[in-house]
């Protein structure tokens, strides 16, 4: 089955390729559709985001397309910063920008701060057949930075079952338990039995 994967992000790419070896998949990146314009991320929701960049890719490509959304949602904030994560201190912020932010808002209540991280993928087909698959991953925000993997919010977000930061464990390891995989492995199974 021909699939486009619609991003432009390499490291989102490798990692749902390297996931897809186990199919029979042959898979494409928007590079190959460099006339497709960027798809303004404005719903309200993961699954409104995931879902608009994928019609868009499989209309345009003319193929079925998955996409991605994802961001942190800590409770003690009701869900924020939720799909605002990439530009949660504004536009075109750095993620330590986007961190010091978190721990600032963070800061009035008292800890443990529970959050997770979620990730709608959304598949369509050029003539609109629609699936949705969710991945979470549950863990706690603190207070001080530590690791230097990863990217986001990773060097705040403690993974209980493993007493580390997200940027303290090695990619591997992060690419087994998180959101993103999770959901892929969702997606991997349902494609199987299509
Ligand atoms: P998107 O799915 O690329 O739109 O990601 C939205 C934002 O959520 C990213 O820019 C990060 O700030 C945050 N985020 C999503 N996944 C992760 C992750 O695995 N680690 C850290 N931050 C993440």
């Amino acid at each position: 089955m021909d699939l486009v994967i619609a991003t432009r992000n390499a490291g989102k790419i490798k990692e749902i390729k390297a996931l897809l070896t186990h199919g029979d998949f042959c898979v494409h990146s928007l590079a190959e559709f460099p006339n497709l314009k960027e798809v303004e991320e404005d719903g309200e929701t993961f699954a409104a985001n995931a879902l608009k960049k994928a019609r868009a890719a499989a209309v345009f490509s003319g193929m079925p397309a998955l996409a991605d959304d994802s961001g942190l949602c800590v409770a003690a904030l009701q869900g924020r910063p939720g799909v605002h994560s990439a530009r949660y201190a504004g536009e075109g912020a750095s993620d330590a920008e986007n961190v010091a932010r978190l721990l600032t808002e963070l800061a009035p209540y008292p800890a443990p701060w529970h959050a997770a991280f979620e990730c709608v993928m959304a598949f369509c087909t050029p003539d609109g057949k629609e699936q949705l698959f969710h991945g979470r991953l549950s863990g706690r925000i603190i207070a001080e930075r530590r690791g230097a993997n990863g990217f986001g919010y990773d060097p705040v977000f403690l993974v209980p079952e493993y007493g580390k930061t997200l940027a303290e464990l090695p990619l591997d390891i992060k690419n087994r338990i998180s959101h993103r995989a999770q959901a892929l492995r969702q997606v991997i199974a349902w494609l199987q039995t299509l």
